[in-house]
């Protein structure tokens, strides 16, 4: 399953994940900007990422208490989800994800 970031510095890196979630395949390839700091439990958002729009139907869009911990950043939009809540699939193969932070 491929999965490519863009960084805040437009470098666009993509990545090779078979399981577990896309925070962690980001920050194990030390992605910028994604942090992960709460280890995947939904409560710190640096790993906030802006969905590509046209791969929203893949993703899916956010949960409720995804949403609420999303409202809490400043650069939250209607593309904004949590990557540590997106557990790699072959469903997710070619999403484009724009870090966030
Ligand atoms: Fe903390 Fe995703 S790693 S919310």
């Amino acid at each position: 399953v491929k999965i490519t970031f863009i960084t805040s510095d437009n470098e666009t890196i993509t990545l090779e994940g078979k399981s577990g979630s896309v925070m962690a395949l980001a920050v194990d390839n030390g992605i910028k900007g994604i942090d992960g700091d709460c280890g995947g439990v939904c409560s710190c958002a640096t790993c906030h990422v802006h969905v590509a729009p046209e791969d929203m139907s893949k993703t899916g869009s956010a949960s409720q208490i995804e949403a609420d911990m999303l409202e809490l950043d400043d650069n939250v939009n209607e593309f904004s989800r949590l990557c540590c809540q997106l557990e790699i699939s072959d469903s997710l193969d070619g999403i484009v994800l724009k870090v966030a932070n």
